[in-house]
């Protein structure tokens, strides 16, 4: 049997990390991947320029950024590999980027440039890499540590480490192996769930809104009670099953079924105030008046809803002005659902952080660890995603 010091199953964004530390520090390592084409997930992110980390991470609050059941989990991995640290490799590797909106950094080039050098550093660590290799039972005693039946044949290991990542987009090769694992094991898994998702809407309330697809503007949106409110001011997208774009894939992390969404359409503005301005000084229709905060097309669809809003501003009523603003500076609306694992970033919940060191990311299972997104730590749009899986691999590389 072909013995390896580390077994690395995945090679995504961790996984390949992960090989390369471990291979620099003499280990002999084993990188293991079903899928048909290495790291699939970096190559299609960022729009094919890859937001490789984010510069406003604070290591001293990485709760800010990342959701879980722990939420100070992540913070022992992330001070110990920063984004300067993955920025300084970046250079090194000669990579060309620059920052586009809140400290996010993206490739100049495509996003195969993280790959090549992610793949550049595991064959500095001498990685040993099979793909596309399908991996079945996995076996341990404490004699004997991992055995692990894969599709090349059997390999045995004394640590293995699983990198295979969340549910999102199954059509490029993600799935429950990790959660499966962690189930043989006798760990907990945070039941998982879409995250950095659209959301879907239907029914009556949304018909007036179906067809206004393609249509962005930057909003406020909240969701949550008042003592857990989370609220985000970034672009809004209509699509034409509901709302997407940044603002809603920021909020869907933390939006719970049935709840309502609030938006605010005009952020900064006193929309009463100015309607009730506007109707002293002007003689223009409701909708022309209200294209000076909002796109013509959303101003049309909310006055086409009340004959009260379909007339010259100087003769509306006070009521229905007051009314109107209100739906432009609190709009309520409950999604039905959201667009699920297909078009989810990623996997909110997973493997439970309980069951977990936060230092090695080595689980109660002995020689057993979980680093990325496999784990019940999700981060925000913007990078924080990567920038949480090279820090759990390197904690974890570390302590192989
Ligand atoms: P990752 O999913 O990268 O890798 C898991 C690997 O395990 C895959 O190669 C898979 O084939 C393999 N695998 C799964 N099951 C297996 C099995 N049974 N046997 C063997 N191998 C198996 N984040 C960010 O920070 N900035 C960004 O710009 C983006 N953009 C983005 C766009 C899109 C469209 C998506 C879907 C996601 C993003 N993300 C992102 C999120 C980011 O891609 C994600 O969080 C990381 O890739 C997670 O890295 P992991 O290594 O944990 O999993």
């Amino acid at each position: 049997m072909n013995p390896f010091d580390v077994v690395v199953i995945g090679a995504g964004a961790a996984g390949l990390f992960c090989a390369g530390l471990a291979g620099q520090r003499g280990l002999k390592v084993l990188l293991l991947d079903h899928g048909e084409r290495i790291a699939e997930k970096i190559r299609i992110s960022g729009g094919g320029r890859a937001n490789f980390t984010n510069r406003d991470l604070d290591v001293r609050a990485p709760q800010r950024h990342f959701i879980g059941d722990n939420p100070n989990f992540c913070r022992s991995a992330l001070s110990r590999y920063t984004p300067q640290q993955f920025i300084a490799l970046v250079q090194r590797h000669g990579i060309a980027f620059h920052e586009k909106h809140k400290g996010q950094l993206f490739c100049d080039g495509p996003s195969q440039q993280i790959i090549d050098m992610l793949l550049a550093e595991c064959a500095a660590g001498g990685v040993t890499h099979w793909q596309p290799c399908g991996v079945g039972e996995i076996a341990w005693s404490a004699e004997g540590g991992y055995e692990i039946q894969t599709r090349r044949g059997a390999v045995r290991s004394p640590r293995l480490v699983i990198a295979t990542g969340g549910l999102s987009i199954p059509q490029i090769g993600a799935s429950d192996f990790g959660y499966r694992i962690a189930a043989q094991f006798g760990l907990r898994v945070v039941a998982p769930r879409p995250a950095l998702v659209p959301l879907t809407f239907g029914g009556e309330a949304w018909e007036p809104y179906a067809g206004l697809a393609g249509l962005a503007l930057p909003v406020q949106i909240e969701t949550g009670s008042k003592k857990e409110r989370m609220t985000f001011h970034e672009d809004l997208l209509f699509t034409h099953r509901g709302l997407s774009g940044p603002a809603v894939l920021q909020i869907s992390s933390y939006w719970k079924p049935g709840a309502p969404l609030t938006l605010d359409f005009a952020p900064g503005t006193d929309v009463a105030a100015a309607l009730s301005e506007a109707k002293q000084r002007s003689r223009k229709r409701i909708g022309n008046e209200l294209a000076a905060w909002v796109p013509s097309r959303l101003a049309d669809a909310w006055v086409g809803q009340d004959a009260a809003l379909q007339r010259p501003i100087n003769e509306a009523a006070d009521r229905a002005l007051a009314g109107l603003a209100e739906r432009i500076a609190r709009w309520q609306i409950t999604p039905s659902g959201t667009e699920g694992y297909k078009k989810a970033e990623v996997t909110a919940g997973g493997v439970d952080t309980r069951d977990l060191s936060s230092q090695t990311l080595e689980s109660k299972q002995p020689g057993l660890y979980f680093i990325g997104e496999v784990v019940d730590v999700t981060g925000w749009l913007g990078g924080y995603n990567f920038q949480w899986a090279w820090a759990s691999a390197h904690a974890c590389a570390q302590a192989l």
